[in-house]
């Protein structure tokens, strides 16, 4: 088999020799980064600012923020100050301390970072929501959180079923002239009388940090909840994968609702004290290039999808910028298109790096490095200190070439530790000793992975993952629907977008405004990314005797592929 390959380009990377790292290196290392190895007391927060600012960086750079109405710097200093009072509001207004649930339900914005911060300073458990969810979505992760306050924006707030949480005490408003009463807390009020300094709560490493919900195939989203000790491989994989720098400026355009954002978009860049850029507001092409012909944006970590938009805006727009800043770029949350990565080539001069990790990992676990030759379509080799191989359904490794489960030995430093109070849930992704990912891959002859598709029915639309349950129970809501089943169809851009079956309930006619109207019910009810983008109505639809709808036969029918054994469908 002929296989496409970049080489490596000559550079001084932080991991300079892959092979021989993977071989010789040992994780306990690491540990001797931080300031508790020396000193006993954990805190990702203060690793990440506060050892910083204390220890020589305090003028230093943390974040560049830009939005449409903003644009404003802050130094290590300024950060620890502010993400102090973020957590001295916290524990003095909604008496939050270790091992509460304290949400964060707004757009990205400094005042977002300083609550997350300022929470995990606390000991506090933070749970980031997306801005996009809609009522229903943030009701089932408090509920079942039992967060005990939120933190939000006045826009967001009509959102929040607050009446319906009775374990929910306090409302944290980020707003301008916010009236303080009943349950609700004006942040900007009690952020200007909020003293500076603040009583770090230190934890232990195996305490839970961030609660990312995330969905299955199956269920309702679950919580997937990671630990302090997380920050030895995310500040690691920040150096080897990222190949962080002191003086690189580092975006990562994800937003913290989603893993990606948080374990890259906050702790990656400043447990390694790197200048970290954050941008709000909506994805345009020339925004995105403006910030980096601004800012000099020296390495860039982003997504298919927007490097398929960046695309398909054409190159014209890319010879009105000077990007020449840029010097590593990196993607993840879906197959990265070699034809994408040929693109990247020709208009920054610079491979595109793909990795590969979840949520419930915490951190990358399988990436392409800057010193390693790369090949167009793999995902690249386990990061040194972990293994990964391909296994079948009772977890034996298959050889090289055959098609299986990708699976990682557990025990690496950022593996969630517990699915929020579901330990079954937390139990079934593993068998023996290997954490099965739920994603079909095989490994090339010389350790290269490829990534083949999900083993379930997991939908990953334009990077963002969506349970088909999740939109299949509140298409069901709808008065008009009598059964829903929903997939995700192949889409050039999107990756995959998603396409629901209808059958309708007696009485309603099929027509397109009917079609929209169930849209809108989604995108209400749920989440604008959730609702389908295609419905199409069916007077029936594919189900097992035991009334389980067939979302293969959907797929099978959708693609004009054959549909398998039907032995368990019902007539
Ligand atoms: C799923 C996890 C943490 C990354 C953001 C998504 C898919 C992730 C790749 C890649 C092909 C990828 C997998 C995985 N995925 N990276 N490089 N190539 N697929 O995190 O929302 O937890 O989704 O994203 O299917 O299982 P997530």
């Amino acid at each position: 088999m002929k296989v496409e390959t970049l080489s490596a380009v000559k550079g001084d990377y932080n991991l300079k020799n892959y092979e021989e790292t993977y071989a010789t290196f040992d994780w306990k290392d690491v540990e001797k980064e931080f300031s508790w190895y020396e000193t006993g007391r954990v805190n990702i927060a203060y690793e990440a600012i506060d050892r910083h600012a204390l220890g020589g960086k305090a003028d230093k750079i943390a974040l560049y923020y830009r939005d449409a109405d903003r644009q404003e710097t802050y130094t290590f200093r300024q950060m620890m100050e502010f993400t102090n009072k973020a957590g001295n509001v916290l524990r003095n207004a909604a008496n939050v301390v270790k091992g509460d649930r304290v949400f964060v339900f707004m757009p990205r914005s400094p005042e977002l970072y300083f609550v997350v911060l300022g929470a995990l300073k606390l000991g506090a458990i933070v749970g980031p929501l997306f801005e996009a969810f809609m009522e229903g979505a943030v009701r089932d992760r408090l509920e079942d959180s039992g967060a005990k306050v939120i933190v939000t924006t006045p826009q967001l707030l009509e959102r929040v079923p607050v009446k319906e949480l009775p374990l929910l005490e306090t409302v944290i408003v980020v707003g301008d002239n916010v009236k303080e009463e009943g349950q609700i807390i004006d942040f900007k009020k009690r952020m200007a009388e909020a003293s500076s300094e603040l009583d770090i709560e230190w934890v232990d490493r195996e305490d839970g940090s961030l609660l990312h919900y995330t969905s299955g195939s199956t269920g309702k989203p679950k919580g997937v909840l990671h630990v302090h000790n997380a920050m030895i491989q995310q500040y690691q994989t920040a150096k080897w994968v990222l190949d962080l720098k002191d003086d690189d400026i580092y975006w990562c355009t994800a937003d913290p609702g989603w893993v990606t954002g948080t374990s890259y978009g906050i702790f990656g860049p400043w447990l390694n004290g790197v200048t970290n850029v954050i941008v709000g507001g909506r994805f345009k092409p020339e925004t995105w290039y403006q910030t980096i012909q601004d800012l000099k944006v020296t390495v860039w970590y982003s997504a298919p999808t927007a490097f398929r938009m960046l695309m398909g805006a054409g190159d014209e727009i890319i010879k009105k910028y000077d990007l020449s800043s840029l010097r590593h770029i990196l993607s993840v949350g879906e197959p990265l298109n070699p034809e994408v990565i040929r693109w990247g080539h020709k208009v920054f001069g610079l491979r595109i790096h793909d990795n590969w990790w979840m949520t419930e990992t915490g951190a990358q676990l399988i990436s392409n490095y800057p010193c390693m030759d790369i090949r167009p379509g793999s995902m690249g080799k386990p990061i040194p200190g972990v293994k990964a191989a391909i296994v079948d359904d009772q977890g034996n490794e298959l050889p090289p070439l055959r098609m299986g489960n990708l699976a990682i030995k557990k025990g690496w430093p950022s593996m969630m530790r517990q699915i929020w109070r579901n330990p079954e849930k937390y139990e079934s992704y593993f068998i023996g000793d290997w954490y099965v990912s739920g994603d079909s891959a095989y490994m090339d002859e010389d350790g290269y992975f490829w990534f083949q598709g999900r083993v379930d029915d997991v939908i990953m639309t334009s990077g963002e993952r969506v349970g088909p349950f999740e939109v299949e129970s509140k298409l069901v809501e709808h008065p008009a629907v009598a059964e829903a089943g929903v997939i995700g169809k192949p889409d050039p851009v999107r990756g995959e977008i998603i396409k629901a079956f209808i059958a309708l309930r007696a009485g309603y006619q099929p027509s397109e405004e009917l079609k929209e109207e169930i849209r809108q019910f989604v995108k209400t009810g749920l989440a604008a990314h959730a609702a389908p983008r295609e419905i199409e109505f069916r007077d029936k639809l594919p189900k097992t005797r035991s009334g389980k709808i067939m979302r293969r036969v959907l797929k099978a029918w959708e693609l004009d592929l054959p549909t398998g054994d039907l032995s368990t469908m019902e007539d």
